[in-house]
């Protein structure tokens, strides 16, 4: 049976490209009627210095960003991570599965833990043997994300292939990356050659899901781009990666392929286009932010949604984690 899982970091701010390559998706694929489980993988966040009470706000406006961009808590199992203890019960197997030569292969360790990577934490090299723990503790068939986390699934497939072969098992199923739609790997506004990220340093470069309408309005009309009208083919983007960005945004926020968009707007100068994917973002993002600032202001009830979610999400990892224990050979009741 299909069953979906993923997984967002509460390490900051969320931004477009967090929405355009998941949370909307996740919506867009709620009622096909496929049981779905979305985490808040504070376990991750803290890889890297979490400040205590920032970490709990995120947790709250992450879950808050959820529910306002469609998620139904009821029909989709929305949780922390922390709460369901499997998860790291299950990343130790996956420690002693995985080995030392494909996690140090990963490119996310390497631009995180940056030059000194003797001082990055064993969390962080580790992390990739978590998030395959998040995902076959469940068992899960389709992993939604965006581009940048490809490398992370076929690891977990890695790992579940050795676990498979190492016990003579088909315990672990194959999960599948989904990677689809216009806007699976968002560019910096500022950048064209670097995705849009909580870690950049300017707040120019993104649009956060918490910007008001002026915020938004103004990020876009001051996105860089080129002197030229938009193509009139999607070739025509080719080496204008500022402009094959917004052509992107504007088919992910409109759900329309990027051929369409071009098909309509081919031949405008940004002049023209940029007013036009403002309206068109604001329109879209506005009242998600507005939902999520009164989702915040009950803090309570987003706690008692995870809470529930922890719950639901245990009910299904429990008997996994016990059966993988079995497999391994430790004796239990
Ligand atoms: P994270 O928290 O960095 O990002 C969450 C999701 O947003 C997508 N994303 C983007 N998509 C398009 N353009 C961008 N610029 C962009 N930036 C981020 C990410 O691809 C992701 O889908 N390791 C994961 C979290 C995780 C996870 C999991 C995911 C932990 N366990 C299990 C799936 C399954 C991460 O750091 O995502």
């Amino acid at each position: 049976t299909p069953r979906v899982f993923s997984g967002i970091q509460p390490s900051g701010d969320l931004h477009l490209g967090n929405y355009l390559g998941a949370l909307k998706r996740f919506a867009d694929a709620q009622d096909r009627g496929v049981q779905s489980l979305y985490c808040m993988v504070d376990l991750h966040a803290i890889t890297v210095w979490q400040e205590p009470e920032r970490l709990r706000h995120a947790t709250r406006e992450l879950t808050a960003g959820f529910i306002a961009s469609g998620l139904d808590p009821e029909k989709s199992i929305l949780f922390n991570q922390s709460q369901v203890p499997e998860h790291t019960q299950m990343a130790w197997v996956f420690n002693c599965v995985a080995r030392m030569g494909w996690m140090k292969r990963m490119t996310q360790f390497k631009d995180k833990a940056g030059k000194n990577a003797e001082n990055a934490s064993l969390g962080l090299f580790g992390y990739p043997a978590l998030m395959a723990a998040d995902i076959l503790v469940y068992h899960a068939t389709h992993v939604p994300v965006g581009e940048d986390q490809k490398q992370h699934l076929e690891l977990t497939r890695d790992i579940a292939a050795k676990f498979n072969h190492d016990y003579e098992t088909e315990f672990f199923p194959m999960p599948e990356p989904v990677i689809e739609g216009a806007a699976t790997r968002v560019m910096s506004l500022r950048d064209g050659s670097k995705k849009m990220s909580k870690s950049d340093p300017s707040d120019m470069s993104r649009i956060n899901m918490t910007d008001d309408a002026d915020t938004i309005s103004r990020k876009i009309r001051k996105a860089k781009t080129d002197p030229e009208p938009l193509p009139s083919d999607l070739g025509g983007l080719d080496g204008r990666p500022e402009a094959r960005n917004l052509v992107n945004i504007y088919a992910g926020l409109a759900d329309m392929s990027a051929e369409a968009v071009i098909a309509e707007m081919g031949g405008r100068a940004f002049s023209e286009f940029k007013p036009l994917l403002a309206d068109l973002a604001v329109s879209r993002m506005a009242p998600i932010s507005e939902e999520m600032g009164r989702l915040m202001q009950e803090p309570a009830e987003i706690d008692a949604i995870l809470c529930r979610g922890s719950d639901r999400a245990r009910e299904i990892a429990a008997p996994i984690l016990r059966k993988t224990y079995d497999i391994v050979g430790m004796v239990g009741r």
